[in-house]
């Protein structure tokens, strides 16, 4: 049931848990996600990008998630949002397909600027009750570079600036740097705790904390405890889609329905989606 994404978010920070806000791709990806929430009784949120959408057709990718979320989802809670939304225009293309959350990120831009920039996206957004998520700090996509020279500080969340920015933006969600970043094993091993606890002390909105593939349980749950209600999901999906790809094909291989291989990477989307919902104890939250 598509629900309102404060909505999932607020319950998950009243009720101690978090949810997932997973990347899909393509229509069995977000089959694959569905399927985990609905056997699991967990809500969850899933997500497009840009690129996605440039891939697939902002119009069709859109269209194909909202019908999968209607056939599929039944009473399980449900959202659909924007992921790294970089312009008004594109946030506001997305609210009118449909989507009842966009994340306005920018964060690469100055915090005059990007408080702007939310600002403007917030108003926007509520007048339609569509949720926001703004980001603070940097998560960055660190790439090839070499991990001892990245200074982490650059990239943290100011938690006095997160301050101000929620209170003068409204958003209703934060995205915050403490020594996480994108994609797998490119972050700092142990995070920033101590600002983490001082962020969640000034501000009392959900926390969401984005390039967590790789995290582990432990990890995890520290966060949980210490206040964030929200992981993004990416990477982790994407390896399970080509780990399973490339299992079953290669230039000898003898299956000759595509139907077959999709089905295969559905079910791994679904395991790896599950595991996650243990991992942020959302099972059977719905
Ligand atoms: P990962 O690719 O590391 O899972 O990060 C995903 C993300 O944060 C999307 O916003």
């Amino acid at each position: 049931m598509l629900t309102s994404i404060k909505e999932i978010l607020t319950k998950a920070q009243e009720g101690g848990y978090a949810v997932g806000a997973f990347n899909l791709s393509n229509m069995e990806t977000a089959q694959g996600i569905l399927m985990a929430a609905v056997e699991r009784r967990s809500p969850l949120i899933v997500q497009i990008t840009e690129s996605t959408m440039k891939f697939a057709g902002a119009k069709e990718i859109a269209e194909i998630t909202r019908t999968i979320i209607k056939e599929r989802s039944g009473d399980i809670p449900i959202g659909i949002n924007l992921d790294h939304g970089k312009t008004f225009e594109v946030a506001m293309r997305c609210i009118d397909l449909g989507f009842n959350g966009v994340m306005i990120d920018g964060s690469r831009l100055s915090f005059e600027e990007n408080l702007n920039l939310t600002k403007r996206v917030v108003d926007y957004a509520h007048e339609k009750q569509v949720t926001v998520q703004a980001e603070l700090g940097v998560v960055p996509y660190l790439g090839e570079s070499d991990l001892s020279e990245v200074n982490w500080k650059d990239f943290m969340t100011d938690p006095e600036q997160a301050r101000q920015f929620v209170e003068a933006t409204g958003a209703d969600s934060l995205a915050i740097g403490i020594g996480n970043a994108h994609g797998f094993f490119r972050e700092l091993e142990n995070c920033d705790w101590d600002r983490l606890a001082e962020i969640r002390e000034k501000i009392k909105i959900p926390l969401v904390i984005h390039g967590s593939s790789d995290w582990l349980e432990e990890k995890i749950i520290k966060a949980v405890e210490g206040g964030v209600s929200c992981f993004n999901v990416d990477t982790d999906l994407r390896l399970a889609f080509v780990h399973t790809l490339c299992q079953l094909t290669d230039d000898k291989c003898a299956i000759t329905d595509p139907r077959n291989i999709m089905d295969a990477v559905r079910n791994a989307i679904k395991k790896k989606v599950i595991e996650k919902i243990h991992a942020y104890g959302s099972a059977n939250k719905a």
